[in-house]
This record gives structure tokens, C-alpha cells and sequence, in this order.
């Protein structure tokens, strides 16, 4: 079976009403996303931290997967994908995708402030201060903060070397590491931009190029790579 990779951003849950980042002129319901997203921030004022990422995960789980989230899901009937997404939510799961590395981390789960590898599941929508992990240690978001370490990023690199397909949907291409990763994609495989802004980048000419909202160009895309694999 043909591996699709698929490298998805803020854009993909945009129509499922979670803001983007550089859209919502970088701030993230009213904060400055360094002020809030760093181990500095969490230093000075651990609790105005985890309000942020509570309110975060509220809407997360009130937003739902929207056509883009499900599209994808539905191509692993006849491709074997991996979604590698930048994204904290969890709509590439609960759209039923069965194989999503969370580059940044995943809002839904927690993570002692002491040892980022232990990690749990949360009850309900929030975190509090007094929260402990195993080792005693606060809880916190499972986020990769600016300036922390990005785990996932040599996995993710492996797997793009080995993408047969290279979809990326909604993402402006702004952080790295993530935003290295279309590098690793070997030359010769075919590659898709989902996003009605399409970004610069390196490389960029050798996408083909879909100005269109996830919801729809991601479906439109789905539909044409099912009928291929099914003609060939
Ligand atoms: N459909 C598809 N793409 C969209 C849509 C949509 N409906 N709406 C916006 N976009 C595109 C924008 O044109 C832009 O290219 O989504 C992209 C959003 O870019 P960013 O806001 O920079 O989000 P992202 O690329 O995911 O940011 C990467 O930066 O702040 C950090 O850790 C955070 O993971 C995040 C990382």
C-alpha cells in the first residue's frame, strides 16, 4: 500500500472554529502566544498558564472534526497515512484517523512539569494547580512550549523520507522544526498544499497547489488520490 504523509496546521481545525495562529494576529483568545506558551511563562505565573490552556482545551472539546478531519480518516481505506500534525487538538482522532504523531503535544492530555515523558489522561476539561504527577511534581498541559524540545521531530523526519505522498493542509510553514519537514520528502514524490494563502516556501514550486479552504479542497483531494489508487 502507498504511505501518505499528511503535515497538517492550524488551517485544518480553522472551520472547526479554533483559531489559527498568525490569522488571529498571533494572539490566542486575548494572550500573546510567547507570553503564554513558554517555561518562562510558566515560571512567572504557572496559574495564569494553566487557565490559558484550560480555556484552550474547553473549546477543544466543544469544536468538532469538520470534512477535512473526516476526508483524511477516510483515505486510510486505501493508503496507509500518517498524519503528522502541528496541531494540540484532538479532531484528526476523534475524526477516526488512526495513525496522528502530535508534533507539539495534545491539549487533552496532561504531563508532569518534572519528567515531559510522563504523560495522562485528563478528566474533564481542566488542569488545576495542585494537580500532582507520580513523581509529586504539578501537572501541566502535554504542550511543547517555544525553546522546549520537540520529541517527536526525528520520528517525523523519518517518516516523511518514507512518504510515497505528501499532503500538507493549512499551515504557514512559520515554526521549525515542524517546518523543515517537507525537506525530508524525497524529490521525486508527489506533493499537495491544501490553504487558501498558500505560503513560501522552499521548494514551493514543486507542490501541487489548492487555494482552497481545508473543508473543501481536502475532500476534493481525497477523492481524486481513492480514484487513482483504485485505477492503478
Ligand atoms: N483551510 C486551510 N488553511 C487555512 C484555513 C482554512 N480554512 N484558514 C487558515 N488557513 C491557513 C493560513 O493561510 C495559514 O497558512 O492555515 C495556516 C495557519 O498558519 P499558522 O496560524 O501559522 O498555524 P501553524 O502553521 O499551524 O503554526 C505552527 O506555530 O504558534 C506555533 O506551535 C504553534 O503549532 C503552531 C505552529
Amino acid at each position: 500500500m502507498k504511505r501518505i504523509v499528511v503535515l497538517t496546521g492550524a488551517g485544518i481545525s480553522a472551520e472547526s472554529g479554533l483559531k489559527t495562529f498568525r490569522d488571529s494576529d498571533g494572539l490566542w483568545e486575548g494572550y500573546n502566544i510567547e507570553d503564554v506558551a513558554t517555561p518562562q511563562a510558566w515560571a512567572r505565573n504557572p496559574a495564569m498558564v494553566q487557565q490559558f490552556y484550560n480555556e484552550r482545551r474547553k473549546s477543544v472539546l466543544e469544536a468538532k472534526p469538520n470534512a477535512a478531519h473526516l476526508a483524511l480518516a477516510g483515505l486510510e481505506k486505501a493508503y496507509d497515512v500518517t498524519i503528522v500534525t502541528q496541531n494540540i487538538d484532538d479532531l484528526h482522532e476523534r475524526a477516526g484517523s488512526t495513525n496522528v504523531l502530535h508534533l507539539h503535544g495534545v491539549i487533552t492530555r496532561s504531563q508532569s512539569s518534572l519528567d515531559p515523558t510522563l504523560t495522562y489522561p485528563i478528566d474533564g476539561w481542566e488542569i488545576k494547580m495542585g494537580d500532582k504527577c507520580e513523581l509529586g511534581s504539578q501537572l501541566r498541559a502535554h504542550v511543547v512550549w517555544f525553546g522546549e524540545d520537540v520529541p517527536m521531530i526525528s520520528k517525523a523526519a523519518q517518516i516523511c523520507q518514507k512518504a510515497d505522498i505528501f499532503i500538507l493542509v493549512g499551515s504557514s510553514l512559520a515554526v521549525y522544526p515542524a517546518a523543515g519537514l517537507v525537506n525530508y520528502v524525497r524529490p521525486e514524490v508527489p506533493k499537495y498544499i491544501v490553504d487558501p494563502v498558500i505560503p513560501d516556501m522552499q521548494g514551493g514550486r514543486h507542490f501541487t497547489k489548492i487555494e482552497e479552504r481545508a473543508s473543501v479542497g481536502v475532500p476534493k483531494l481525497v477523492r481524486e488520490l481513492i480514484e487513482n489508487s483504485i485505477k492503478s
